[in-house]
Order: C-alpha cells, then sequence, then structure tokens
C-alpha cells in the first residue's frame, strides 16, 4: 500500500446521497502517485458516482476527497483548476462537435492555462501524434471512428497536464475492433507512469497495465487486490458471484 507520503488521491470515509439511495458509503481509497487502481463492480455500484465526485463533477455529502495534497474546492478559480489537474475520460466521447480535432485539443490549453495558441497547437499535434491520430487534425469528430474519437479525447485531456486521468468505462461504446487501439494508449501512459483511475471491466488492460484492482458494489468498496490474486481468487462473494457472471461470457 503506498504511504502517505506518495499518496496522490486521497478519499477519506466520502459519503453521498441522491435522496435515499447512499451511493457511496465510506469509501476511503488512497491512490499513489503513479499507480494504475481498476474499479470494477455491478452496474449501478456507484463507480460513476465514484470518478464524477473525484472530480467535482458531483458533491459529497461528507469526507474529504485531496488530491496531491489539497482539498478539492467547492467552487471558483480554485475548482477550475483543481479540474486541470484531474483528467477524464467518458464512456461517451464528448468532443465539441463544431470544432475540429485540434481545436478540440487546443481549447482547453488556451481558454483555461491561457498558453499561447502556437504552444498550444504544437503541444496539441505532439499529442495527437502520440495517440496515433496526428492525420485526422483538421477533419471534425463526426468524421473519424468510435476509437479515433476516443483517443482523441485522452488527447484533450492529456493536453491540460493532469496529475491523474480518471476513465469511465472508456471502451464500453465501442465497436469491438475498436477496444485494443483504445487501451493500447492507455497501458503506454500507464507504462510511462501517468497515475490513473480505471472503470473497466477489460481484463487484458488489468493484467497489463493495473497495480491494484478495487471491487465495489452498493456503494461499498469490498475488495482490493492485485489483478493476479482479484481475477485468479476472489475473497468476497460478492466477487466472486460477480466475476462469475462476467468470466461466462
Ligand atoms: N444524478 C443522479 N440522481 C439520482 N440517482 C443517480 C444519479 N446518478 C446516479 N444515480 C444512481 O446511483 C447509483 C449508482 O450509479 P453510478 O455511479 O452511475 O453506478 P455505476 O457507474 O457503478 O453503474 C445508481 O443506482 C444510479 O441510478
Ligand atoms: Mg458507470
Amino acid at each position: 500500500m503506498p504511504t502517505s507520503s506518495d499518496a496522490l488521491v486521497v478519499l477519506d470515509k466520502v459519503n453521498k446521497h441522491f435522496g435515499d439511495l447512499h451511493v457511496l458509503q465510506d469509501i476511503d481509497l488512497t491512490v499513489a502517485r503513479g499507480e494504475v487502481v481498476i474499479v470494477i463492480g455491478p452496474s449501478g455500484s456507484g463507480k460513476s458516482t465514484l470518478c464524477r465526485a473525484i472530480n467535482r463533477l458531483e458533491t459529497i455529502d461528507s469526507g474529504t476527497i485531496t488530491v496531491d495534497g489539497e482539498v478539492q474546492p467547492q467552487e471558483g478559480k480554485a475548482l477550475a483548476h483543481m479540474r486541470a489537474e484531474v483528467g477524464m475520460v467518458f464512456q461517451s466521447f464528448n468532443l465539441f462537435a463544431h470544432k475540429t480535432i485540434l481545436e478540440n485539443v487546443t481549447l482547453g490549453p488556451v481558454k483555461v492555462k491561457k498558453e499561447p495558441k502556437g504552444q498550444a497547437r504544437d503541444e496539441a499535434m505532439a499529442l495527437l501524434e502520440r495517440v496515433g491520430v496526428a492525420n485526422q487534425a483538421h477533419k471534425y469528430p463526426a468524421q473519424l471512428s468510435g476509437g479515433q474519437q476516443q483517443r482523441v479525447a485522452i488527447a484533450r485531456s492529456l493536453a491540460m497536464r493532469p496529475k491523474v486521468m480518471l476513465f469511465d468505462e472508456p471502451t464500453s461504446a465501442l465497436d469491438p475492433e475498436m477496444i485494443n487501439e483504445v487501451l493500447d494508449v492507455m497501458v503506454t501512459l500507464a507504462h510511462e507512469g501517468m497515475t490513473m483511475i480505471v472503470v473497466t471491466h477489460e481484463m487484458g488492460f488489468a493484467r497489463k497495465a493495473a497495480n491494484r484492482v478495487v471491487f465495489m458494489a452498493d456503494g461499498r468498496i469490498h475488495e482490493q487486490a492485485t489483478p493476479e490474486q482479484f481475477f485468479t481468487n476472489p475473497q468476497s462473494e460478492r466477487a466472486k458471484d460477480f466475476l462469475s457472471k462476467i468470466l461466462t461470457h
């Protein structure tokens, strides 16, 4: 387990309700700098809410969430600053439809970080090169495949130089043949040392890139283990039941 000095994201007794639904229940989770954590669990268990809370897209009712030692601000400029430190990639690619691929990637650095346009453009082209879509820079999102769009979404997040990247089921909206081109970018990112929290059921990615698997069900963390331990020898009944369902198809 990480020590407090290299902890990058720390959730301490985080609780959240949606009305009567206790969607996050006393969540304690520490993610170390450079660590890759997979969050897995049944639909409705609170995985997306967890990601959104870390990125402050959702408020929490109690507990604290710190990113690099700073408690998350509630609002205003401090919040915009914090959001820039936490990149997020969603299941739906969420690119701006009426902007080109290049504009999608330069927008944040220019508007939020006040980077000079030329510099933002050079950095964006380098990132698009890294994710393998530099030759699509002047097209619009609808002209790209789902896999290409999701790689652009990753480049767009990276352009803000985040300290941690959150991925919420980044491949579950993709046609099967496009899943690996996105996972390959994520594996490379993990091997380069990016701190990542990834909601995914892709066991291949978990085995190649993850340090730890966190199993969630009903708003709680039931189990944490290495990918090898978790997938071959889950301890809790909930995890055994869940794995028996996803492994049979
Ligand atoms: N904005 C919301 N308002 C009310 N209920 C919500 C909202 N967002 C999510 N929920 C509920 O919270 C639970 C957890 O949702 P979610 O975090 O999306 O789970 P997961 O990502 O694990 O499938 C679900 O029962 C869902 O219906
Ligand atoms: Mg979800």
